[in-house]
């Protein structure tokens, strides 16, 4: 078991089927009628931080988006890179890219934000975000209030592949205080010629209310938007919810 690795460096080839039930397609078209509506740059540069295997990225570039993928993994930007030759990667940290006024667009979605851990990485993150977007450009991810954490383990997926059966399993663990947001994975694979194997991964990322997170941003100078946790529709957040998009524009 290691610490944020294990899914995404030495098991990174099982990463897009244990999110065979997100669907990329709608999340990026929610992104583009985001941008259409609350960004105000009239170029497409876009950038995906924690880009994984490149699912957004492919489907921002069909949409003719120009793309940058930033991860930390160079396994997952290996796959990326496969998926979306067309694209430019950055091997960096979410705290530590140093783009200045270069995107229209920049996106962080599957909770990933909460990657950068502890809260002063967090910060440098939102900051990071601000300056590598042009004027009027968008912000756009997905957050949790730790608030709402559920502490219960939930199985997200189980897939045949060939003569493998995978199941995958995810839970995310809060202490009701703190910082630390625990996060949990489980990968089973069955097959006849290797019997049964289980892993499991521990990551640590950074708890923090929606509050703590709107006034994080607007301090930077965003303009913050809160929205339903709905890729289908742009709803404005009900103020109850504990999951929310985010739309922060630079002005
Ligand atoms: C849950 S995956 C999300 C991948 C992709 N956004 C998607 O939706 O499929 C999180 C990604 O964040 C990357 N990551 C984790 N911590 C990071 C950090 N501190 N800086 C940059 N990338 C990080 C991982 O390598 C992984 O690719």
């Amino acid at each position: 078991m290691t610490d944020n690795g294990n899914l995404y460096a030495d098991l990174s080839g099982y990463y897009d089927q244990f999110c065979a039930e997100v669907d990329y397609a709608e999340q990026c078209a929610f992104a583009e009628r985001a941008f259409d509506c609350f960004g105000a740059s009239d170029g497409r540069d876009y950038l995906d931080l924690a880009c994984g295997t490149g699912q957004h990225l492919l489907h921002m570039l069909r949409r003719g988006f120009v793309g940058t993928g930033l991860d930390n993994s160079a396994a997952m930007l290996e796959l990326a890179e496969a998926r979306c030759p067309a694209a430019r990667f950055l091997l960096c940290d979410l705290a530590a890219f140093e783009q200045a006024a270069e995107f229209d667009l920049i996106t962080c979605f599957l909770y990933s934000i909460h990657y950068s851990h502890p809260t002063s990485a967090l910060q440098q993150t939102l900051l990071r975000a601000w300056r590598a977007l042009k004027p009027g450009g968008l912000f756009l991810f997905n957050t949790v209030d730790a608030g709402g954490i559920s502490n219960q383990r939930s199985t997200i997926t189980s897939v045949v592949d060939g003569e493998q059966r995978l199941s995958f399993e995810s839970g995310w663990r809060y202490r009701g205080e703190g910082e630390t947001l625990d996060l949990l994975l489980g990968i089973t694979r069955e097959s006849p010629a290797g019997g049964l194997k289980r892993w499991t991964d521990h990551h640590t990322m950074t708890a923090i209310s929606l509050l703590q997170l709107q006034n994080m941003l607007t301090d930077i100078g965003f303009e913050v938007t809160l929205l339903e946790h709905d890729y289908q529709r742009l709803l404005p957040w009900n103020g109850k919810s504990f999951n929310a998009l985010v739309a922060a524009r630079r002005p």
